[in-house]
């Protein structure tokens, strides 16, 4: 369980993770969604007491990172895959970490395994390693002692389509033991299947959040129509933030019948319209709108 509370990080007059509270729970895998810049590794480096907060607290298995026991036992992280020892081989990683975590020398090999890294691999140097094989040697390095809680920074980044496959099975095998499981990700695509939760953050705030059921039932909806300007002019009249997609059209959080009556009274043709419950993807795009570097600028 990691229960955050009012997490706050300002530097300087820059607000980088601005009030956010949520409970990532055991058996769940919660996804912790958000564009570049969003806070997600600010926020992670906090709750793992790299980063002292501004405000707020983020506690652990009930307690701050600091005050748990032997947290490196009970809290798997991966902040930074390409942090490794560049010098060390595989091997050396993880037993360094098995050693420091008490977790023994025969973690590694069980580690190695779950991971998929072959022992020939964990021979070699990290600095040759791959980036999908730096993010397999960091995962392992999270899984070595066994842990309740995993907290992982991009896990998928670097992953070929197979990887992120086999590390969706790990993560939920790993929370259908009764573990949990907050992962970050600015790709939707990679975690709107394995995430059972989800929060969404934008410039530091959370714009949205709840079961990935919850959010997909209130999707919004898509729009096209023949004349985009004006669609497009007449949905940020009626205040409705319309986010341009990229496949055209609008996504917006509002109802189709709201959509209808507008383009009635301002006579409107549309070509398309309907729930965007297909994919997450709108509604990350419309959720995040506001706070997207893209729009913004
Ligand atoms: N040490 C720091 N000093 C000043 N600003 C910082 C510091 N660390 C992070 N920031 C700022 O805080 C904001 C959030 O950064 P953060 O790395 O948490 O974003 P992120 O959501 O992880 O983004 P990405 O998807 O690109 O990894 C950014 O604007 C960043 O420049
Ligand atoms: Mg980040």
């Amino acid at each position: 369980m990691i229960q955050i509370e009012h997490l706050t990080k300002r530097y300087g007059a820059f607000t980088a993770v601005d009030d956010i509270s949520f409970t990532a729970s055991p058996g769940r895998v919660t996804g912790f969604l958000g564009p570049n810049g969003a806070g997600k590794s600010t926020a992670m480096r906090m709750m793992c007491g790299l980063t002292p907060a501004t405000s707020g607290s983020a506690r652990i298995l009930g307690r701050p990172y600091g005050a748990l026991p032997n947290p490196t036992r009970h809290v798997g992280v991966m902040l930074d895959a390409s942090a490794q020892h560049a010098g060390r081989t595989g091997r050396e990683t993880l037993l360094l970490s098995a050693i420091v975590t008490g977790a023994g020398g025969r973690a590694v090999d069980a580690a190695l395994e779950r991971v998929g890294l072959s022992s020939r691999e964990a021979q070699r140097r990290v600095k040759d390693y791959s980036l999908g094989m730096r993010q397999r040697l960091g995962l392992a390095n999270a899984l070595i002692a066994d842990p309740h809680v995993l907290i992982l920074d991009e896990p998928a980044n670097g992953l070929d389509p197979a990887g992120i496959r086999w590390m969706r099975g790990l993560l939920r095998d790993f929370a259908d033991d009764g573990g949990t499981v907050l992962l970050s990700s600015h790709l939707l695509s990679e975690v709107e299947q394995v995430a059972d939760d989800l929060v969404l953050i934008g410039r530091g705030r959370i714009v949205s959040q709840g079961t990935k059921e919850e959010l997909l039932s209130r999707g919004g909806v898509v729009v096209d129509g023949t004349d985009r300007a004006a669609l497009e002019s007449a949905l940020q009249r009626a205040g409705l933030s319309p986010v341009a997609l990229p496949r055209g059209g609008f996504g917006a959080q509002t109802d189709p019948a709201t959509i209808g009556r507008l383009a009635l009274d301002e006579g409107l043709v549309i070509t398309s319209l309907g729930a965007s419950g297909g994919g997450l993807e709108e509604m990350f795009l419309t959720l995040t709108a506001d706070d997207a570097r893209e729009v913004a600028a």
